[in-house]
């Protein structure tokens, strides 16, 4: 029976195990966007564990960018500074995928360098966001126009090219947590009345087209795609989720990706009150390739999800953050380290490169 340790090939990426560090935003590139020794470092230091690691979500154009010190891959500097985070994974011999991100609605008027309107399907503002300092409501953006979105798709292809380029063994498509590509899948926040909005087949048009321009740019076994069907972060609404995401499911199984991966809600009382707490179940009956499971898993309810077949792989997301060391710790009964929340999202080193493995800790003691 196969269990989180074994080894699995997820499209052209071959994996020493099946525990995939979830895409963690932690805001520590900066105002200049670009990935630095910091994180290069932070990311080294778990590429030995983890069997892949996808990095934090990393904006694909000035209009996708809107969190303060994330990083991005839309000019030469970004794609240098990444050059410096898959080195120093691949040195330990790890594999990496970066999370192709435009924010749409939710961008930060903090990070406005043009003064440029936040862009979404429909000028539906979102009415919350847990992580706004200002504590204010999102403006109303402004709904894009259908020929404006050609030049989108180009946008995530330069991104997937240039994070091909940086050394990265792939990317996954961000279709989830409420940003562009899951305002669209919504009904909730897509209101078109064109042939991207309305029926479920018109909302997953837009999100199909990026996903097969990027499978046709790098190969569809190096891109990965994340939901979160039934995650309301970010003001996300749907009247019936577990229809949306089944009938995207089908269209993504014909494309042969490397894997879907879907948020799960880590307690039920996280999840839309509608429709079922669990869509993967759904999902696994339309969808023969891998996938990744997300949300609240330990060692024992991974190896659970991986014995009866539903995900063929898991991937942990705070407790990766906290332990650099994670599946190493697993194996031996460790204790975990106590995630700090108060430096989840920015800082320096602290926080971020000096949660301690156990050997250190056996150094120290
Ligand atoms: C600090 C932090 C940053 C996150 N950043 C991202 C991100 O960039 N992209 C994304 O898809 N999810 C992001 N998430 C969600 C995580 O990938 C993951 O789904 C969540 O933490 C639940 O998994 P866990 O219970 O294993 O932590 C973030 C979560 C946290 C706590």
């Amino acid at each position: 029976m196969d269990t989180i340790f074994d080894a699995i090939t997820l499209g052209d990426i071959p994996l020493k195990n099946r525990a995939v560090m979830a895409p963690l935003t932690r805001g520590r590139a900066g105002e200049s966007r670009i990935p630095n020794d910091l994180m290069a470092q932070y990311y080294g230091q778990r590429a030995g564990d983890a069997g892949l690691i996808i990095a934090e979500a990393t904006a694909i154009s000035e209009q996708g960018y809107g969190w303060p010190g994330a990083p991005a891959i839309y000019n030469d500097d970004h794609e240098d500074g990444w050059k410096k985070v898959t080195k120093a994974v691949h040195d330990k011999n790890g594999k990496i995928f970066l999370q192709l991100w435009h924010m749409g609605r939710v961008k930060d008027e903090s990070t406005y360098r043009n003064n440029e309107q936040a862009v979404a399907p429909s000028a539906i503002a979102a009415s919350q966001n847990i992580r706004r300092a200002s504590g204010k409501a999102y403006p109303v953006p402004r709904a894009l126009d259908a020929d404006e979105l050609p030049s989108l798709v180009n946008d995530y292809v330069d991104a997937a090219k240039r994070a091909l380029r940086a050394g990265f063994d792939g990317v996954e498509v961000h279709s989830a947590n409420g940003y562009l590509l899951d305002q669209f899948l919504r009904d909730g926040s897509n209101q078109r009345q064109d042939e991207y909005g309305g029926s479920i087949e018109n909302r997953i048009r837009f999100p199909l087209m990026v996903i097969k321009a990027v499978a046709k740019a790098i190969g569809p076994g190096k891109v990965g795609v994340r939901i979160s069907p039934t995650n309301p972060f970010n003001d996300m609404k749907d009247s019936d989720p577990a229809a949306l995401f089944s009938a995207f499911a089908k269209e993504l199984n014909a494309l042969g990706l490397a894997y879907l991966h879907i948020l799960e809600p880590i307690r039920e009382e996280h999840a839309f009150a509608n429709g079922p707490v669990f869509v993967t179940p759904i999902i696994r009956k339309v969808y023969d390739g891998n996938l990744i499971v997300n949300g609240g898993y330990g060692l024992d309810s991974a190896n659970t999800v991986i014995a009866d077949k539903t995900a063929n792989a898991v991937a942990f997301g705070v407790p990766y953050l906290a332990n650099p060391d994670l599946m190493a710790r697993f194996q031996a009964g460790a204790d975990l380290n106590e995630p700090d929340q108060a430096t989840f999202y920015a800082g320096g080193a602290e926080g971020y490169t000096d949660y301690p493995a156990l050997d250190q800790n056996e150094e120290a003691a």
